[in-house]
């Protein structure tokens, strides 16, 4: 069975791939041939992980899904949430947002922080929403090279390293994303009809 993954990101979909039934085919807009970049102008996680799937299920009426994650730390009021590609205000420039992210953490105490993943799925013209969290708190400075974005200063609760000194399978185990498309995982082999 075929589901649209409404995204670009070829990386992201053979790890979905990994983790969903081997009756699913994930299937990504690359595959499809639509080149679109679907505007990401939601407030919210959730409001931009159902503009991105929405955006797929009214032009092709496929089964299908997006996803959104962000960073939220407490002493920042949540920020950079769902700003969280663009914090430093170039997309996707890891460097630069963890730079504003140190500066802005400078001169406070708390720093608890939680990775969130929200995935919204269109399937049989019915809407559904995933959520998974990884909670741990922001160090100082940059350790590890491993993952992307603020991986080398995240340390997740529970460990002592940062997500960037992690193998990508333990990453996957704990991982924000990793729990949300589990709980979608799940939905799909009691769904699948
Ligand atoms: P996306 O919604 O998956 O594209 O994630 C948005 C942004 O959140 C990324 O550009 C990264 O800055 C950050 N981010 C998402 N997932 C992770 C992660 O697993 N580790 C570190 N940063 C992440």
């Amino acid at each position: 069975m075929r589901l649209v993954f409404a995204t670009h990101n070829t990386h992201k979909a053979i790890e979905v791939q990994k983790m969903v039934p081997d009756a699913f085919e994930i299937i990504t807009l690359t595959d499809l041939n639509i080149l679109d970049e679907i505007p990401e102008t939601g407030q919210t996680l959730q409001a931009n992980a159902l503009i991105k799937a929405r955006f797929i299920h009214q032009k092709l009426g496929y089964n299908c899904f997006a996803d959104d994650t962000g960073l939220e730390v407490e002493a920042l009021n949540g920020e950079p949430g769902v700003y969280s590609a663009r914090y430093a205000g170039i997309a996707k420039n890891n460097e630069a947002n963890i730079t504003k992210l140190l500066n802005n953490l400078s001169t406070k105490e708390n720093r608890r922080a939680r990775f969130v993943t929200c995935i919204c799925l269109f399937w049989l013209d019915e809407m559904f929403v995933f959520e998974g969290e990884l909670k741990g708190t922001i160090i100082h400075e940059k350790i590890g090279t491993n993952g992307f974005g603020y991986d080398p200063v995240f340390v997740p609760d529970g460990y002592d390293i940062t997500l960037a000194q992690m193998d990508l399978m333990t990453k996957n185990l704990i991982s924000h994303r990793g729990k949300a498309f589990k709980k979608m995982a799940e939905f799909l082999l009691e769904n699948k009809g």
